[in-house]
This record gives structure tokens, sequence and C-alpha cells, in this order.
């Protein structure tokens, strides 16, 4: 049985003293049960303290971008050993936000999910459509694109160490969710693609759902078959919103 993720992308957002409470918070508020794993992802600027505060609980760091670039003259980039190095485990790549305002495209997303591979990173995959993509009936057609550019430069084997996100870009901090159905849909999409290459393994892969997950749809979502936990902005920020999502993922 695949487990769940439970992942807090914080985006742009945190303070020294800040993000002390929301740890502490959320190391404290650890939900009882199995079957499941929390995620954060603090700005790059406090990872290494976030890895401090997290030390002695289970809860996994990552980060929230990565340079395709290993070492070098790169003004301003952070690369995947580096990552490493201060104690990341994961990092979300192809972030729709990045797509969208720092001109990511499927190359250099793909590019970035071999280069945190390669660091021995787990890389978390983010693909969805816009809402004007899904009332063109594009979704399918968009998301095996970003898929696909990830397929041919790492290969199907690669997805044995990783993680993919669906996070339509209508519902990313806009309060509005895609319903159970509409989101399990698309899973199943992913999860059916994948499967072409290679259908034991497709079977393995944590597929999370992102935007608006919040603790009262988080039991709905998760309910579903293909939605193996969420990537999680807003709710996030505030350890109780999050420990809500952590219970609801969290087994007997
Ligand atoms: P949201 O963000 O939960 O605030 O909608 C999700 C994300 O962008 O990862």
């Amino acid at each position: 049985m695949r487990e769940f993720l439970v992942a807090g992308n914080w985006k742009m957002n945190g303070s020294a003293a800040g993000n002390e409470a929301l740890v502490s918070g959320i190391v404290k508020g650890t939900p009882d049960g199995v079957g499941y794993r929390m995620l954060v992802c603090p700005p790059f600027a406090y990872l290494s303290s976030v890895a401090g505060l997290l030390k002695g609980s289970n809860i996994a760091l990552g980060a929230q971008n990565v340079s395709q670039f290993d070492s070098g003259a790169y003004t301003g980039e952070i690369s995947p050993s580096m990552l490493k190095d201060v104690g990341c485990e994961f990092v979300i790549v192809g972030h729709s936000e990045r797509r969208a305002m720092f001109g990511e495209s499927n190359e250099i997303v793909a590019a970035k999910f071999v280069a945190a591979q390669g660091a021995g990173l787990l890389p978390i995959l983010c693909v969805g459509e816009t809402l004007e993509q899904r009332e063109a009936g594009t979704t399918e057609q968009v998301i095996d694109a970003q898929l696909d550019a990830v397929l041919d430069a790492a290969g199907i084997g690669a997805f044995e160490q990783a993680v993919i996100a669906y996070e339509p870009v209508w519902a990313i901090g806009t309060g509005k969710t895609a319903t159970p159905e509409q989101a399990q849909a698309v899973h199943l999409h992913i999860r059916k693609r994948l499967a072409g290459h290679d259908g034991e393994l497709a079977g393995r892969v944590q597929i999370l759902y992102g935007g608006s997950m919040k603790g009262d749809n988080a039991p709905g979502l998760l309910g579903m078959p293909d939605i193996d936990g969420g990537l999680i902005g807003g709710a996030s920020l505030k350890a109780n919103d999050f420990l809500a999502i952590a219970a609801a993922a969290a087994r007997d």
C-alpha cells in the first residue's frame, strides 16, 4: 500500500521566530497513527535552521526549487548537492508559480528533476493545467507534455525515486479546490500514463494533490484511490491547519 505524504510548501513566507513556533507546533502535535509522513519545504534561507528544529522528529525537510547546474558561476542559484548538504531529502520542481513567473519550461523542469536525483534528492514534480486549458479541454494534453518531458530526460525508472504532485493552477491559493472526483480523474490519468511505460512501477508512485487543500476537504480527497497525499501551501503555514490534514492521512 502506498504511504501518504503530507507536504507543506511554505512558498516565500516565514521568519526565524515564526518558523520556530510553526515547527515546534507541528512536531508537538504530530498525529498518532501510521501510513503517512510529513514534510516541510521552507525558503532556502531557513533550510539549515529548520533542519535543526526538525532534529529528533520524523518530519522530512525539502526545498522549493533547485538549480539544474551542479556548481560554478551561476549567481543566485542553489545546487542539488547544497540542498543535500543542509539536510534536504526532497525538492519541489516545476511548481506552477515557477513555470508561470520565472519562465521554467518543461525542459528546464526536466533538467532540474535529473540534477536533483543525481544528488540523491527525491524530486516532487508538479504538473497541472490552467483554467483556460481546462475549459479548452486540454488538461490531459498539458499534463502529458509536462510528464513526457521528464520521462524523455530521465526514463520511467527514475520515477521509482520521485513523487508527482497534481496541482490544477486554478485551485492554487484561490480557495477553489478540485472536487475529489475531478482530482481522482487526473491522478488516474497520470498513473495510466506512467503505466504505459511500466505498470508495476506506476502502481508504486506517490501522486499528491495540491490546490487549496485544507482540513475539511482533505478526508474526501485522500479517500480517493489514486490520491496519495497533499502539497499544501496556505494551510501549511499554521500548525493546526497542517496537522488537521495530517490527521486525515493517519491510519490506525
Ligand atoms: P495552496 O497552494 O494550498 O495555498 O493552494 C498549494 C501549492 O501551490 O503548492
